[in-house]
Parts: structure tokens; sequence; C-alpha cells
């Protein structure tokens, strides 16, 4: 369905938990955050009566969202479940990698069109720094199973930090000529913990295709009718792609298809805006479908028409990311 500003919203990002197995330096403190209490969370029966919902209303493609979603037991046979879901043509998952390498297998069985990886380095030590976690070895070998049992592609998400990563934008760049991955590099939002957020310690999405260009000949390739945020681009003679995400700097607001659902069951128009609308009071209050379609039909139509941020001045949102997913 169309919005009050004429975007199609067909995607909806679900959260299904605020819980994760990593500290991102970008996202969380070291002592982690207080989690929600799992009676707030949305039961999978919950989630799979909003997402057909949603089907009723224009949604055809799901990304399954956290926190880390493969941190939530039953994921497998949640999926099955999305999979039976008429005029949902696609379902895909972002994911830390840290349980990948034990998931994927299932995963590729399970009706999962896609997969998308958060790896902010190939140094393992680096991985530590910025994860607070010692997996990197892990999160490869998942990616490397998952391409295994047949994922094809799968993205890989780099979030950008000056000082920190930006010495290895062409390692991830050369990536793309020994695997068929798409390596995005995504601009540090100041969302979650924004006191890491300063612009000192951005990269712009302009400044990495100025670097990429430097390996080869760079074309662009046109994004299509489901597809997300990334504007693309192939080095010639890849076998894979680089994708840019400039959440500020060429923000994609204009043509934003998304909706989304947090694991405690509000829905967002945006992911920057506090503004939300509660429907797991009405639905565990036993409101029929045609109100709750309401709820969602409303939350489409006033979709906020952009991010609103001043672009380089962090602000903060109520919400923190991973309780919302990205
Ligand atoms: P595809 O369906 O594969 O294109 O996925 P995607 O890029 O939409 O999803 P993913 O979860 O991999 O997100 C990649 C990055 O884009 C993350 O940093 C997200 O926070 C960011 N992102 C995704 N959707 C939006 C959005 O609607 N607005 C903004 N500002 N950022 C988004
Ligand atoms: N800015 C940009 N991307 C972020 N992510 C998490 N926090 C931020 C942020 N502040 C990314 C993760 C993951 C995706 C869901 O969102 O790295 O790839
Ligand atoms: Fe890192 Fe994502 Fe977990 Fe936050 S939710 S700590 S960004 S893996
Ligand atoms: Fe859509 Fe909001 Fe992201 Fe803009 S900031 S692309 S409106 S979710």
């Amino acid at each position: 369905m169309l919005d009050n500003n004429n975007r199609v919203i067909n995607y909806l990002r679900l959260s299904i938990t605020d819980r994760c197995n990593l500290r991102c330096i970008y996202c969380m403190p070291e002592e982690g955050i207080s989690f929600i209490p799992h009676s707030q969370i949305l039961s999978y029966e919950e989630m799979l009566h909003l997402v057909r919902l949603c089907v009723q209303n224009g949604i055809r493609k799901v990304r399954l969202t956290g926190g880390e979603p493969l941190v939530r037991k039953g994921i497998i046979k949640f999926i099955d479940g999305l999979s039976k879901i008429e005029g949902l043509e696609e379902i895909a998952l972002t994911t830390n990698g840290v349980f990948l390498k034990d998931f994927a297998s299932d995963l590729r069985n399970c009706g999962l069109c896609r997969i998308n990886v958060s790896m902010d380095t190939l140094i393992p030590d680096r991985f530590f720094h910025i994860t607070r976690r010692d997996l990197f070895h892990q999160v490869w070998e998942g990616i490397e199973e998952a391409e295994s049992v047949g994922f094809n592609p799968i993205k890989i998400n780099v979030v950008g930090i000056k000082g920190v990563n930006d010495d290895e934008i062409l390692d991830f760049a050369r990536l793309t000529f020994e695997k068929p991955f798409h390596v995005r590099f995504i601009e540090l939002m100041p969302i979650g913990k924004v006191d890491s957020w300063s612009s000192r310690n951005f990269i712009s999405t302009d400044e990495v295709l100025n670097l990429v260009k430097t390996l080869g000949k760079v074309t662009s390739i046109n994004p299509g009718p489901l597809s997300g945020p990334s504007q693309r681009y192939v080095l010639e003679g890849a076998k894979g792609e680089i994708g840019l995400i400039g959440a500020l700097s060429h923000h994609f607001c204009d043509h934003c298809n998304r909706l989304r659902l947090t694991a405690d069951g509000s829905l967002k128009g945006c992911l920057f805006s506090d503004s939300e609308v509660d429907v797991k009071t009405p639905l565990r209050r036993g409101k029929d479908d045609k109100y709750l379609s309401d709820l969602i039909r409303n939350t489409i139509l006033n979709k906020p028409k952009d991010h609103g941020l001043n672009e380089y001045k962090p602000r903060k949102c109520v919400r923190t990311m991973n309780r919302i997913g990205g």
C-alpha cells in the first residue's frame, strides 16, 4: 500500500528479540543493557498473526532482525511458519553470524531466502575490540558455512568507523574478487550508544567509493523492486558486489519502503522516529483483525517523510539499535 508521501510500503523489518551475544562499541556499553522482560516480548504466534495482517496490507518481504535473531529459541519453526503465509514473497535475516555455523543448514531448509551478516573487520584482534567478544573465527566459519549450503548472495555489512576500521576498506572491497559476497559499507548512524557517534569518526560513502575506485573500473547496478537502501556497484572482474549505505549523506527516505515491528510489539514508521504504535496491547486484549489492520494501515499512512535528523548532529532516540533491529 502507499503511504501519505506516495511511497510503496512492502517491506517489514521484524525484530524478534532485543538480546544479543555481542557488545559492539557503537551499540551497547560493555556491561550490556537491561533487556526487555520475556513477558513483554511477542510470542511467535503473535508475530505470525501480525505478519499475516501486514501481508494483507501490502507487505511482501520480511527481514528478521534483533538484537541477534539467532539467540531466540525456536526461530527455525517460526521461519517455517512465515514461509506458509500466502503472499509473502521473501523472508530474509540479518545476523551477527555468531551462531550461523550451527544454523546455516536448517536456515537453508526452512524457507529463508537470504542472509546478511555484520562483520566490521577482517582482523581477529580488532573484531574483539569492536564487539568485545573473541569470536572472529566463529563468525567467519559461519559465513563460509552459509556459502557452502547455498545462500547467495551473502551480504556482509561493514559499519565504517574512522580510526577503527577505515584502513580495511580496500581489503573488504578486494574480498569481492575472491567471493560472490555483496560487501556493504554502512555510514555510522547516531543511534544506539549515541555518545560513540561524532563527525570525527564518521566515514561517508563518497569517501569509500573514491577509495574503491582505486582498485579498478567501478560500474553501478540498478536496484530491484524489493531492494534496500544500498547503492550497488561492481568492480570489473569481481565475483561479488560493493554496496554503499549512505544513511546520513545520501539518505534514501524518498524511496523508503519499510515498516518496522519491534520485539515488544510496537509498529514504527521510521527507524529514527520515536513515534510508535502499540499493537501488542490490543492484540492481547482480543481486539479483532479489522482493528489491528487499521493500526497497521494508519502507521503506514503516517510514516514520517524522512529521518528528520539535522544531518551530522547526533540525536538521541528513545530506543537503542538492539531494540529496533536497524
Ligand atoms: P536488503 O534487503 O538485503 O537490502 O537489506 P537491508 O540492507 O535493508 O538490511 P540490513 O539489515 O542488512 O541493514 C543494513 C544497514 O542498513 C543497517 O545498518 C541498517 O540499520 C540500515 N538500514 C536498513 N534499513 C534502513 C532504513 O530504512 N533506514 C535507515 N536509515 N537505515 C536502514
Ligand atoms: N549505525 C549504522 N549501522 C548500525 N548497525 C547497528 N548499529 C548501527 C549504527 N549506529 C548495523 C549492524 C547490522 C545492522 C542491522 O545494523 O552492524 O549490520
Ligand atoms: Fe552488535 Fe548488532 Fe548486537 Fe548491537 S545488536 S551489539 S550492533 S551485533
Ligand atoms: Fe525510511 Fe526513516 Fe530510514 Fe528514512 S530514516 S529510509 S524514512 S526508515
